[in-house]
């Protein structure tokens, strides 16, 4: 069993008035424009919008691996200034070490900070938390896309961070681990607390796992609406509530992202 001993920590998250742009071919792209968002402890925020648009720019923003041209990002009222194992981001493709086995892979936050004797316990209930700890001496290469994708969820746990950053994060999974996934992520928050972003082009996905949607115009990224999810967890892809959400976000996409790729319309049902 997982111990109760966890720290269970969610963060007050404040973006205000945060604009990026980057050099390209001699003139300046503009990415994010004037972005304003804030996200309450243990909140889940489901971000969406066309390909391009500048998602994982602000997933960056929030991680402190880049700065903004103008605005602050802050968490808990202190500003994001750099990478921090609080703000842990899980990306789509799992980079995990070939030539660590899962549970070192798991442990290298601990050790980087050099914690890895007092993390010991924290590692395997990381392990436990995505139901790894029969593959804890596997090596990468020998787990499926949805193990590895669980073992850098782990590695992103076992920091107890307060703010968990989803980039696609299921996005290069087949439909059914996706789903099992899914509701393994919804799991972890609900135990762990974290306040969560999750950035998805699947409209499903960000309905049946946030609170909010954020829909976002074609870059640069402004807010074209948030929508409040008030449907009780688990949510039934086939009740009236939720096609009509579904309708309404794929609606505003429909609009926004002319000329872009567009988020898949999944149909079927996911129950
Ligand atoms: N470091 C960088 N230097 C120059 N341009 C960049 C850089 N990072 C991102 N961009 C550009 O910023 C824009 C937004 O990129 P970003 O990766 O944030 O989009 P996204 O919304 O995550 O897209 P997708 O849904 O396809 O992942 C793109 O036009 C991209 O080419
Ligand atoms: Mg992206």
């Amino acid at each position: 069993m997982v111990s109760t001993h966890t720290a269970q920590k969610s963060a007050q998250v404040s973006i205000t008035r945060v604009t990026q742009a980057f050099r390209s071919n001699g003139s300046d792209l503009a990415v994010l424009d004037d972005l304003t968002l804030d996200a309450a402890p243990g909140e889940f925020v489901a971000l969406v919008g066309p390909s391009g648009c500048g998602k994982s720019t602000l997933l960056r923003l929030l991680a402190g691996l880049d700065r903004p041209l103008f605005g602050t990002l802050e968490v808990d009222g202190t500003p994001v200034r750099a990478p921090s194992p609080d703000r842990a981001l899980v990306f789509q493709d799992p980079t995990l070490f070939p030539w660590r086995t899962v549970r070192q892979n798991v442990a290298l936050g601990p050790s980087a900070r050099g914690a890895l004797k007092k993390s010991q316990q924290r590692i395997e209930e990381a392990l436990e938390l995505v139901n790894l700890t029969d593959f804890a001496d596997s090596w990468p290469a020998q787990l499926s896309g949805g193990m590895a994708q669980r073992a850098a969820l782990a590695r992103a746990l076992v920091n107890d961070p307060s703010v968990l950053l989803l980039d696609e994060p299921l996005g290069k999974l087949d439909a059914l681990t996706r789903r099992v996934l899914q509701q393994e992520i919804l799991s972890l928050w609900q135990r762990q607390r974290f306040t969560a972003f999750l950035v998805t082009h699947d409209v499903n996905e960000a309905l049946l796992l946030s609170d909010r949607v954020v829909v976002f115009s074609p870059r640069p990224a402004r807010i074209r609406e948030i929508i409040e999810i008030n449907l009780p967890r688990p949510r039934d892809t086939a009740s009236p509530e939720f096609i009509a959400l579904r309708e309404r976000i794929l609606g505003l996409l429909d609009e926004e992202g002319a000329g872009h790729d567009q988020p898949t319309r999944e149909t079927e049902r996911h129950d």
